[in-house]
């Protein structure tokens, strides 16, 4: 009786009563209704719903969703509405298919808010295909219209974007209409982002100032398509491309144009999950213009987020909207004595230049904006590789943004009286993913909606954002190709093999029984093994009380993450039983340690591993958006490849590290004797100096020969500091009262013969020394340190 009940129950679920309501197509004379939510359509695998989309109170759009999850409105994936920027009342609207072909939309039963404007002679019919695209088609199989054609902020595999179409962003989280953000393709045949903004608009991707072949773009294919494909793979006519970092057979993917200006994609692997966001075009946010408004400064930390500031001198305008940026406190006086100016370290306002005036001085970049009665201030810089300034007075002080590694100030015109007041810190907000991120009411009552809600509805881009990239790419592995000719940027590669769960049979197999052990640490043992596809792998065993199964995942995912050229890459992981594996690349060179052991590096290679190794720890602890630390740098983690790059090694055994909390501290030293920063034993907040402190070892090992561990002095109390302390006399205060050179000579590995490049080597000697101050504060961050070779490198060339 029960199985009889459940039976009938059952077929009741599967078989939907046939009626005009619900069904596949929407034939000529006949229409959707807004009042009744039964009046959809869906695609015939179930995944994709047309219909009536709630956007606000008694407002509606006629849009295109993801059926799943379908218990709330207000959790649904909309990939494309008709009327965005026109909703529709909730009585009497209606999606009217005509006995011309023709397919409206109508507002109350009154005006036509929007049409297909197609004409048809044979009947047509309208019906959602399985891709999501939402198809006219007539009895001669004609396509008259698909709202492929005409998307709005998304794109999902298989939809083009062309050079008739364009996608725009939401206006914000909360809120469906255009928004700011264009996605398109550019007169160059390149693909660009735009920002249009009520006053303003200006391209900020990829950067303006480069042309299509030197941002690694081709503008010879006028084709002007690009594609999503069903793997995770945007690719574009002028050789973009944007690789999901789950790249492989992933159940749902799309691509959008958030309302923060970004162009992300989204995965999920099951139909009700949550979104993770797996590929970013732009990772500084700053970089995407009209952020913060005219007058204001934006600045990007991972730990923090996005943050406006209003220059000095300046007030917020709406103090609920950063896009009206701040306006000057005071007025701009013509006369030119009247007038001093104040320096933005580190900060540039792109755009809006009087002009380009290269090799000014300061003084006569400062005349020019003097004499300019609408300068309000000039940008200053070096120019790269050249020992000459450029100046470029601003005639508007917008898209400001501060960034450590931007080579230039800003001077801002300022009123001389008022200089003084100058200093004080100024009005800052921060967009911070940090805050607790605010649940988002979305239906809307103009008369009800407060300040309060107003100020939250206008930040839900800018947290909701980052709430995103925050919690949810903890998820994802984020990777893309950055293209562009920024020297510091080549670490980037694109890595589109997908991160494997492998099982401990088939690594059993790649390694022959475990036989050829290749390296053996604190963490397990390294074995050399050839996988099934034949890549030759280093296959680490991890001891086993090592680490609980949810820490491991937990890390190998975050380690799989990681890309970079000068880290190692993660293949996959094993995690069976008692057993946790994790599968890397081979180094064909193995480590620094065996060659430095083995004197098989002169000193050009050993320079070359300095600059690689330090690009690989800067992009741990500040390119990759948590910021990481290594732990225990030294030679044995630093593996060669077979052009003796350095790859570093061994990084996802430390904790992730949020930079944020400073003040946290590890319950026990990691690390290796003759590496170890002083923080760990005096019991100091750890840091990500603890990295550069070692790496500064590790660089005086590789440049002295002298390894710290062994130190030919006697070695009671921190061995390391012996070789610290004989290089610093040596080469400052030491007994050779000759030239540096002799000094560095002095200290210099005896293997190199005197065959090195002496200003090279002392430079690598003092930015090491540098490094492994015992004043955690007084050692340069990796980024810096790079900056110091690339430089040092660079100068050599010229
Ligand atoms: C929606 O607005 C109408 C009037 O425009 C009002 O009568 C109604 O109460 C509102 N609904 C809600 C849920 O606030
Ligand atoms: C949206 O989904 C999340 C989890 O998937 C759930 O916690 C939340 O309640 C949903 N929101 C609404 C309004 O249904
Ligand atoms: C819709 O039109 C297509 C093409 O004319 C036809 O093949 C299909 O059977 C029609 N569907 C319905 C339900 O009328
Ligand atoms: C969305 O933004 C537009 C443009 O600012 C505005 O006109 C509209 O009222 C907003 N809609 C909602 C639901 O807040
Ligand atoms: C132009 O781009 C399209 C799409 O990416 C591609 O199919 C075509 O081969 C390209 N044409 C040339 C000449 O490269
Ligand atoms: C700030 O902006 C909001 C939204 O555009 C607007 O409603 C409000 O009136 C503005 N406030 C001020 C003080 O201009
Ligand atoms: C700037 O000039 C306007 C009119 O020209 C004047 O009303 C205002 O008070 C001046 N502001 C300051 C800070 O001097
Ligand atoms: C820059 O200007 C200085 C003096 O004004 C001049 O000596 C120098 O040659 C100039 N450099 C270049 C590259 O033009
Ligand atoms: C992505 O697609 C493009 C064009 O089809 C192709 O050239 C490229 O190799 C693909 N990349 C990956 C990782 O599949």
């Amino acid at each position: 009786m029960a199985a009889l009940f459940l039976i009938l129950l059952l077929s009741i679920a599967i078989y939907s009563p046939p009626s005009s309501s619900t069904s596949d197509t929407l034939s000529e004379g006949s229409s959707l209704s807004v009042e009744n939510p039964e009046n959809i359509l869906t695609s015939p695998d179930g995944v994709f719903t047309a219909g009536f989309h709630q956007v606000g109170n008694n407002s509606f759009c006629f849009s295109i969703w993801f059926s799943e999850p379908f218990d709330s409105y207000t959790n649904r994936t909309i990939v494309w509405m008709a009327n965005r920027d026109q909703p529709v009342n909730g009585k009497h609207s209606k999606l009217s298919l005509l006995k011309t072909g023709n397919l409206i939309l109508t507002d109350a039963g009154q005006s036509n808010v929007w049409a297909t404007a197609t004409t048809s002679l044979s009947p047509a019919n309208l019906s959602l295909h399985k891709s999501g695209n939402l198809v006219l088609l007539n009895s001669k199989n004609v396509i008259l219209w698909q709202s492929f054609d005409y998307p709005t902020d998304s794109l999902l595999p298989s939809q083009p974007l062309t050079r008739n179409t364009i996608l725009v962003s939401m206006r914000s989280q909360s809120n469906y209409s255009s928004g700011f953000y264009k996605l398109f393709f550019d007169n160059d045949n390149t693909l660009r982002l735009l920002f249009d903004g009520l006053e303003i608009s200006s391209v900020y991707w990829f950067d303006p100032w480069l042309t299509g072949p030197e941002a690694d773009r081709s503008t010879d294919n006028s084709s002007r398509i690009a594609v999503l494909d069903s793997l995770g793979n945007f690719t574009s006519s002028d050789e973009y491309t944007l690789i999901a970092s789950d790249y492989g057979a992933i159940l749902q993917r799309r691509l959008t144009v958030d309302c923060d200006g970004n162009v992300r994609l989204h995965s999920r692997a099951k139909p009700g999950d949550k979104w993770v966001v797996t590929g970013q075009t732009i990772q500084d946010p700053c970089k995407i213009n009209g952020v913060c408004g005219p007058n204001s400064v934006c600045s990007y930390e991972p730990s923090t987020g996005r943050k406006c500031s209003c220059i000095p001198g300046n007030k917020m305008v709406n103090h609920t909207d950063w896009y009206y940026g701040c306006e000057p406190k005071f007025n701009y006086t013509c006369g030119s004595g009247e007038s001093s100016f104040f320096k933005l370290p580190k900060v540039e306002f792109f755009g809006y230049d009087y002009g380009y005036f290269t090799n000014y001085t300061f003084m006569e970049c400062a005349d020019l904006c003097l004499q300019l009665c609408n300068c309000k201030g000039f940008q200053y810089s070096l120019i790269p590789g050249q020992s000459m300034y450029s100046c470029y007075p601003k005639t508007v002080l917008l898209n400001g943004y501060r960034s450590p590694s931007f080579f230039g100030d800003l001077y801002l015109r300022v009123p001389k009286i008022h200089l003084l007041s100058y200093g004080m810190p100024q009005e800052e907000y921060r967009l911070s993913c940090v805050d607790k991120v605010v649940e988002l009411d979305r239906t809307y009552e103009k008369s009800r909606v407060t300040g309060l809600v107003k100020f939250l509805l206008w930040f839900a881009c800018g947290v909701g954002g980052f709430e995103i990239i925050c919690i949810l790419l903890v998820l994802g592995l984020l990777r893309q190709t950055r293209r562009n000719s920024n020297e510091d940027t080549e670490g980037y590669l694109l890595a589109a093999t997908g991160f494997k769960r492998f099982s401990y049979a088939e690594l059993k197999k790649a390694t022959r029984g475990f036989r050829e052990e290749i390296g053996r640490g604190a963490g397990g043992v390294v074995y050399k093994a050839v996988l099934a596809d034949h890549r030759v792998a280093a296959i680490k065993m991890l001891n086993e009380t090592n680490h609980g199964e949810g820490e491991f995942l937990a890390e190998a995912n975050t380690i799989g993450r990681l890309n970079h050229m000068h880290l190692i890459e993660m293949w996959g992981y094993c995690s069976e039983g008692k057993h946790r594996i994790l599968v890397y690349e081979y180094m064909e060179h193995g480590s620094l340690a065996q060659k430095l052991a083995s004197n098989a590096l002169d000193w050009e290679k050993r320079f070359q591993i300095a600059v690689g190794t330090a690009k690989g720890l800067a992009y741990l602890h500040e390119e990759c958006l948590e910021w990481v630390l290594h732990c225990d740098v030294k030679p044995q983690n630093i593996l060669l490849d077979s052009n003796y790059q350095p790859k570093v090694a061994d990084f996802g055994l430390s904790k992730l590290f949020n930079r944020g909390l400073e003040n946290s501290s590890f319950s026990r030293i990691r690390g290796t004797r003759g590496y170890i920063a002083p923080e760990w034993v005096y019991n100091l907040p750890i840091t990500s100096k603890v990295d550069v402190y070692s790496y500064g070892v590790v660089v005086l090992e590789m440049v002295t020969g002298k390894d710290p561990t062994k130190p030919d002095v006697d070695a009671t109390d921190g061995e390391q500091r012996r070789l610290i302390m004989w290089v610093k006399e040596k080469l400052h205060n030491g007994t050779s009262s000759g030239e540096i050179e002799a000094r560095v000579g002095e200290v210099i590995d005896g293997s190199f013969e005197g065959e090195f490049d002496m200003k090279k080597m002392g430079i690598l000697l003092e930015v090491a020394l540098h490094c492994v101050e015992e004043d955690r504060d007084a050692r340069p961050t990796m980024s810096q340190v790079v900056e110091m070779l690339v430089q040092l490198d660079k100068d050599q060339e010229h």
